[in-house]
């Protein structure tokens, strides 16, 4: 008894004291910017221009706790700057694009946009589904890419704004009318960015249809973690894959899943972009460098790792997390120096690389790769989130 009721009396002030520990701690750490400043959260929105149908364009300037700073314009709901810190907490944009909106109009090579209704190529622009021959739009050489002429990443989309307890974010709606580029179908699309306090880039996309039709979308930013100083070939690079799916020389996959074993596909263990980039492999020469897509090795249904990054000189780490069955990466081999961008920077040859995590290239002609094919009543659903953190 007597035990008892001292134990009941010592609780209370060790609890009082534990309480008043934490709470001194988590001051703190939002002191130090460790868990950052809810109230700094931000949505902006400015005019980035019109199209030259007089649309007016609208970026969207979001700030989170941390003082991580995304742009994100309604044309092609694409990502023009992303501002995060170095391993000292200076802040660089890590991503390719354009100071202005003509410049993306004339000629983009799909920075930061979200692309549809196809990531990446349908050999000859076509195929069947139930027994109908459909003829799509033919923009890389005799294949589609990227859903044709006038894909997801030249449109305008719907927009709002988005918050939430840990994020800012704006939500993108786009109907791509039956026959756009030639696939079947209504497609109702929205596609949300979330910039969370944990310093990540969080993409959710919905999509539902009338007629079935093919869907993979994705997203088609370029990275260079160390602020575009220099090219992207010190990167080191691991992707959670250990097959990819070899191409023909004009990137169709063959339909192969080639384990990465043993060739210069193997980024099992991170590698810099550049150890083996110019090495005499068939499938380095076909893409001129890496343009392949890696079967992800993945961990249950939901979100895995895809993806780590590290740029060794800012101490930047960029992680992928998908819901996606692959993912491109692409080694920015088309980049050559023609383009001026954000700041008045050359892109020169492998400025920037992406990872667009997606299902297979030419899967809609590849009956082994997992379906694409979304019909009525079903929901295309995806998140992708790129997450940002230092060493
Ligand atoms: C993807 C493709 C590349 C190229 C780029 C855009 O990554 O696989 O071949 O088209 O997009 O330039």
């Amino acid at each position: 008894m007597i035990a008892g009721r001292y134990k009941r009396i010592s609780f209370v002030p060790v609890v009082l004291a534990a309480v008043i520990l934490l709470a001194s701690c988590a001051d703190i750490w939002c002191w130090k910017g460790g868990k950052g400043d809810i109230s700094s959260m931000s949505i902006k929105t400015e005019s980035f221009g019109r199209t030259p149908q007089g649309e007016q364009v609208q970026l969207y300037v979001l700030t989170n706790a941390n003082g991580v700073k995304a742009q994100i314009m309604d044309y092609g709901a694409t990502v023009v700057s992303l501002e995060v810190p170095d391993r000292d907490g200076k802040m660089a944009d890590v991503v390719l694009g354009y100071d202005n909106l003509r410049d993306y109009i004339k000629n983009s090579p799909y920075f930061g946009a979200i692309v549809g209704r196809y990531g990446n190529r349908i050999a000859k622009g076509r195929f069947t589904l139930e027994g109908v021959e459909y003829t799509l739009a033919k923009n890389n050489g005799e294949n589609h890419l990227h859903g044709g002429i006038k894909g997801f990443d030249k449109v305008l989309w719907r927009s709002e704004s988005v918050n939430k307890p840990n994020a800012v974010g704006i939500k993108f709606s786009y109907l791509s009318k039956d026959g756009e580029e030639g696939y079947p179908g209504n497609l109702d699309c929205s596609v949300t960015y979330l910039l969370t306090n944990d310093n990540e880039l969080k993409i959710e996309y919905l999509v539902t249809t009338d007629k079935p039709t093919p869907v993979n979308l994705t997203h088609h930013g370029y990275f260079n973690l160390s602020g575009c100083e220099r090219d992207i070939l010190g990167h080191e690079l691991m992707l959670k894959a250990d097959r990819f799916t070899p191409v023909d020389s004009g990137l169709i996959p063959t339909g192969e899943l080639r384990p990465v074993k043993g060739t210069v596909m193997d980024f099992t263990k991170p590698t810099p972009i550049g150890a083996r980039i110019n090495s005499d492999d068939q499938q380095i020469k076909f893409g001129g460098g890496y343009d392949h897509n890696w079967v992800l090795k993945r961990t249950g249904k939901g979100l895995s790792l895809a993806a780590r990054v590290y740029e060794p000189s800012s101490g930047r780490i960029m992680e992928v997390l998908t819901t996606e069955p692959g993912v491109q990466f692409y080694s920015g081999n088309f980049l050559d120096g023609t383009i001026t961008g954000k700041g008045g920077i050359v892109y020169k040859h492998r400025y920037g690389f992406c990872l667009e995590t997606q299902h297979y290239p030419d899967s809609p002609n590849k009956p082994s790769f997992p379906s694409v094919i979304l019909r009525p009543g079903q929901k295309y659903t995806q998140t992708t989130i790129y997450r940002f953190l230092t060493r």
